[in-house]
């Protein structure tokens, strides 16, 4: 599912800092120059980076603010990471390395959605290969953008990264799930180019389950580079 976790899965994690975006931000971030009419956009910079220890500050204070707005961080092992960030850590680099996991369950990196290397917005968790019994469970991503940062094109940002990462590392494309009705979270996929390719029922709630697939060589809607440059226009 794109905004949870497999509760089988152990926590995971690493090492690669993405390319950064630079976009011009919207309205609420607009800073007025002092002089005259003259406007000034801040420039503010998103990046999908491995979680580290100095990241445990900003990391703790998102699943705090889930937490107190959800009761819960369903997505990753919030009790580990509020006990023991080190160990955390280290879970999350054999999550993606793939050691020690159930035979059911895929290697997963989970990268942190960071503002100017600083403020956590979200979490991405990507799970590169997917061999055929995995891909009627699994989509290759999920994310969630803590709730005081919603609405301002920051889910939509940190996809196309993982796009442009997913491309680079040879992957023609990415399927997502999204477990009952999420128009945020289609709405995310589809301005990275996704589509609907089939809906499930889910045989124990009979929940729908929309299973969406993001071409990443469609040539339609351009190369992830392509799309990111749109996005940050
Ligand atoms: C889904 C989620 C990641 C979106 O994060 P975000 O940073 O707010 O997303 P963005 O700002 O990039 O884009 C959200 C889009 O959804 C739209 N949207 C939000 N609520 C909507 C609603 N109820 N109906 C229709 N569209 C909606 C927004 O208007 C925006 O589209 P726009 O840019 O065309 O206006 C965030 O809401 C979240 O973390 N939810 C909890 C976890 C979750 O549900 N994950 C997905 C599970 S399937």
């Amino acid at each position: 599912m794109v905004g949870g976790t497999d509760p089988s899965r152990k926590s995971g994690r690493h090492a690669v800092v993405f390319k950064r975006i630079a976009y011009k931000a919207r309205e609420d971030h607009i800073e007025r120059a002092t002089l005259g009419a003259l406007a000034m956009k801040r420039v503010a910079t998103l990046t999908l980076e491995e979680v580290t220890e100095p990241l445990a500050a900003q990391y703790l204070a998102m699943v705090d603010e889930f937490t107190a707005a959800d009761g819960e961080y369903p997505y990753n092992d919030a009790e580990t990471a509020r006990q023991d960030f080190s160990t955390f850590i280290r879970d999350l680099r054999d999550e993606a390395n793939g050691v020690d996991l159930p035979p059911d369950v895929v290697a997963q990196t989970t990268y942190v959605l960071l503002l100017d290397g600083e403020r956590a917005l979200g979490e991405f968790r990507f799970r590169p290969l997917l061999p055929p019994p995995y891909r009627s469970n699994n989509g290759h991503v999920g994310y969630n953008v803590r709730p005081s940062e919603r609405g301002k094109g920051y889910a939509t940002r940190g996809l196309a990264l993982l796009c442009e990462e997913a491309q680079e590392l040879g992957l023609n494309g990415l399927s997502l799930a999204v477990d009952g009705n999420k128009p945020a979270s289609v709405r995310v996929i589809e301005k990275n180019c996704g589509t609907l390719h089939h809906t499930v029922s889910d045989p124990q709630s009979g929940e729908p389950r929309s299973w969406y697939w993001i071409a990443l060589l469609k040539a339609e809607c351009g190369t992830a580079a392509n799309r990111l440059d749109a996005l940050s226009s």
